[in-house]
C-alpha cells in the first residue's frame, strides 16, 4: 500500500520525505488555501519538484467541462508528475467522466475525486482513471460504512482486473488509516497530523526512555569497574 501526504505544506512534505515514507502527495483547493498555497500554480510546481518522480494530485476549479479540460491540460503541463484531480460530478450533478476519458486518452493521469459511493468509484474506473479517490471521512459523516465501501470497490477492481487504484482520503482519525489498509486500499492519503499520530505511542516513548536510562546506568557502572581495576593494578605494581 502506498502512503500519500494530504497537504500543500512544503515543510511537512520535506519532513515525511526524509523518513522515506512518502509515495506521493494530494492537494485540493481547500488544502491549498489552508496551507497558504494561494498561488496554486507556484505551490503545485514547488511540491512537484520536491517529490518528483512521485505523483502530486492538483485539482481543477471549474464546473464547466470545456474549461475543465483546458484547465486540466494547463495544470498537467506544470510538471510531469502532476496527476489532475477531476470531480466525479460537478456541483450541478453533471458527470465529468468524459473529461476523465479524454485526459487519460491523451496521456494525462487523472484522479477522479470526491467519490462517496460504489457507483461513482467504479464509473471513474470505467472512464479510465488512474486513481479514484474515496472520501472515507465524508462517507462516514453521512452515516455509511467507509471500510465496507473500500472493500467492495477493491473487490470489484480485482475481479475485473482494472488497473485503477483506490486512494482513500478524508481521514478523520488515525484508525481510518488502518481501516483503509485492511479494506484493500491501494493508497491512503493522510494529513501530516494523523501520520504523526499513527507512528506515535506513549508506551513506545516510555520503553525507549527506560532503555536509554538503563544504558546510562550501565555506562556509569562500567566506568566505576574500570576505575576499580586501575586502582587494583596500581596497588599490585612493585
Ligand atoms: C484527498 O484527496 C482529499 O482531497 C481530502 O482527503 C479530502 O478530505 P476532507 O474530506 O477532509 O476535505
Amino acid at each position: 500500500m502506498e502512503i500519500f501526504l494530504d497537504t500543500a505544506d512544503p515543510e511537512e512534505i520535506r519532513r515525511w520525505l526524509g523518513y522515506g515514507l512518502l509515495d506521493g502527495v494530494t492537494t485540493n483547493p481547500s488544502i491549498m488555501l489552508k496551507d497558504g498555497g494561494y498561488d496554486m500554480e507556484e505551490r503545485a510546481k514547488e511540491i512537484s519538484r520536491l517529490v518528483e518522480p512521485r505523483p502530486v494530485s492538483v485539482e481543477v476549479t471549474t464546473n464547466d467541462q470545456a474549461a475543465m479540460l483546458q484547465q486540466a491540460r494547463r495544470i498537467a503541463s506544470w510538471a510531469a508528475n502532476i496527476v489532475v484531480k477531476i470531480p466525479v460530478i460537478n456541483e450541478y450533478g453533471e458527470p465529468c467522466l468524459g473529461v476523465v476519458r479524454e485526459l487519460e486518452a491523451s496521456g494525462i493521469r487523472v484522479n477522479v475525486t470526491a467519490c462517496l459511493s460504489f457507483g461513482q468509484a467504479i464509473l471513474g474506473a470505467k472512464a479510465g482513471a488512474t486513481y479514484v479517490s474515496i472520501f472515507a471521512g465524508r462517507v462516514a459523516d453521512e452515516g455509511h460504512d467507509a471500510p465496507a465501501l473500500v472493500r467492495e470497490v477493491a473487490d470489484w477492481l480485482r475481479r475485473w482486473r482494472s488497473p485503477t487504484k483506490i486512494i482513500v482520503g478524508s481521514v478523520r482519525e488515525a484508525v481510518n488509516i488502518k481501516d483503509a489498509a485492511v479494506a484493500g486500499a491501494h493508497v491512503i492519503t493522510v494529513p501530516p497530523t494523523f501520520l504523526q499520530k499513527f507512528v506515535d505511542h506513549k508506551y513506545s516513548r516510555e520503553t525507549v526512555q527506560g532503555f536509554n536510562e538503563d544504558a546510562a546506568k550501565a555506562m556509569v557502572r562500567m566506568e566505576e569497574l574500570q576505575a576499580l581495576a586501575l586502582r587494583a593494578q596500581r596497588q599490585i605494581r612493585p
